[in-house]
């Protein structure tokens, strides 16, 4: 074993007989680093997908196992539903007023926090070996593997948002939750602006120093660095080149109907901005007519957390609107917004992202956004569309930058770039974007990630 990971999220899904990546960015980043690295990876073994503790993966030939951790599901609900959903997620992506903060979510996920950290330690055998604890479910974790093997390497990635202090102080246990992380020997994030807000943040800890880029706790120094994640290139290159998907790609086009195909990807989450992009469509086939059976908008939504209510009633809100949209503007053979609410494996999403002119990665805020990365990689004609509010937006600048809030200002955008491409204006600057982009994200690899994080964490902790 040359890696231990620990997450909540277990890195496959039940598809059929068999298992498939699960969907979010930090199942399917990790997946194939495992894949390549070997090791083992604990998570949350949620009892849908079946009852297996134990499984190797890939199965043909195993090259990592996956310990799955059975929770009781009134921890389950206190935890990952409470803290995990209700108190950190919209905490971390600025969205005060869905904060929800509970004991019974805190005392729910301390216990939680103890089991993983349980289950690693029954089987870390070598203190040599990293552990990489991963995102906000299990702050908790890296402090209390610590307090077991205190000469331990251990890392921790936080894969979303990390605000400002300010918004912190919200959350009553921040002391506690800090002082979790702190357990690690080195902390990583996506980008340089949230490594900052994290030091800010540790001096409101009592008894830690900021030093530079260096957290000085319980008399060790905890280094804090920004690692942006990315994809698999060679695999996404694999799956854009196979003849299926190209086919399944001109499929897409032919079934839109129209001129221009633009494409959206994403969990059904409130982060992701959906009901401000539709509004935008809805806006642009209102005010500029000519588009109406020209362009289609192919929104994927991936079911997620519908157990909450807050996911329901998103949904709600989705299905009228585009309810709405079709019924007000939906001509013979053509609908303006054609609406997928499920999961597809990722090659399957390469299909659309190779049959889509535009992609529209509009989150209010996002960690990073994996698909804006994907999109970039993939097309071959096609137009970025990001939100500044995205992780994405510092290591892809060439994206075409909007303010996801903005609907008018959106609506315009793409107004101007449906004309431009119509058109043929700008076919170089569209060429010479597209172009960096490719460069960037070739550079963002995620066995590089992978392989930088780890080479950071092996060297010895500076003091
Ligand atoms: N994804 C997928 N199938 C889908 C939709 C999305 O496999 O139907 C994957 C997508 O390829 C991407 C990840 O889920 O790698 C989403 O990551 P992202 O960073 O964009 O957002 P997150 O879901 O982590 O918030
Ligand atoms: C984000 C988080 C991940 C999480 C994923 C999917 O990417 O950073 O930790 O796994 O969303 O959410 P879920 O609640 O289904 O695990």
């Amino acid at each position: 074993m040359s890696l231990v990971v620990v997450a909540n999220r277990e890195p496959l899904r039940r598809e059929g007989d068999g298992w498939v990546p699960a969907v979010g960015g930090l199942a399917t980043a990790l997946l194939p680093v495992l894949e390549r690295r070997g090791g083992a990876w604990v998570a949350w073994g949620e009892k849908d997908a079946g009852s297996l503790p134990l499984l190797h993966y890939p199965p043909a030939a195993p090259r990592f196992a996956v310990h799955r951790l059975f929770l009781p599901p009134r921890e389950v609900a206190g935890s990952y539903h409470g803290m995990a959903n209700r108190t950190l997620w919209p905490l971390a992506h600025y969205l005060l007023d869905r904060v929800e903060i509970r004991r019974d979510f805190l005392t729910a996920y301390r216990s939680t926090n103890r089991r993983f950290a349980e289950a690693v330690l029954s089987l870390w055998d070598d203190p040599h070996i990293p552990v990489w604890v991963q995102d906000y479910h299990l702050m908790l974790v890296p402090a209390l593997l610590r307090a077991a093997r205190p000469q331990g390497r251990i890392g921790f990635f936080w894969h979303i948002p990390w605000p400002p202090p300010e918004v912190w102080q919200v959350l009553p246990w921040l002391e506690e939750l800090l002082a979790g992380v702190l357990g690690a020997d080195l902390v990583g994030l996506h980008t340089a602006e949230y490594v900052d807000n994290f030091l800010a943040t540790c001096r409101l800890l009592p008894g830690a120093v900021v030093r530079g880029q260096r957290v000085l706790w319980q008399g060790r120094a905890v280094r804090v660095e920004a690692h942006p994640i990315g994809i698999d290139t060679a695999r996404f290159r694999r799956w854009a080149a196979e003849p299926r998907i190209r086919e399944r790609a001109a499929r897409l086009r032919r079934a839109a109907g129209g001129r221009f195909v633009l494409v959206g990807v994403d969990r059904l989450d409130y982060t992701k901005g959906i009901p401000e992009r539709l509004a935008a469509w809805e806006r642009l086939l209102e005010q500029h007519p000519q588009w109406r059976g020209q362009a289609t908008l192919y929104q994927i939504a991936v079911p997620s957390r519908t157990r909450l209510e807050s996911y329901r009633q998103l949904k709600r809100r989705v299905d009228e609107q585009v309810g709405r949209i079709n019924g007000a503007f939906m001509q013979d053979g053509w609908l303006p917004v054609r609406y997928l609410y499920r999961a597809f494996p990722p090659q399957e999403l390469v299909a659309f992202y190779l049959a889509a002119d535009v992609a529209l990665v509009t989150p209010l805020r996002d960690g990073m956004n994996l698909v804006a990365q994907e999109y970039a990689w993939v097309t071959e004609n096609g137009v970025l569309v990001l939100s500044n509010l995205a992780g994405a937006a510092a290591v892809l600048p060439e994206a075409l930058r909007v303010n996801p809030y903005d609907v008018d200002g959106l609506a315009e955008t793409l107004h101007g770039i449906l004309a431009s491409l119509a058109e043929g204006r700008g076919r170089r600057t569209w060429e010479a974007r597209r172009a960096a982009l490719k460069e960037r994200v070739a550079a963002l690899d995620v066995h590089g990630w992978a392989a930088r994080f780890l080479a950071s964490l092996e060297q010895a902790p500076a003091v």
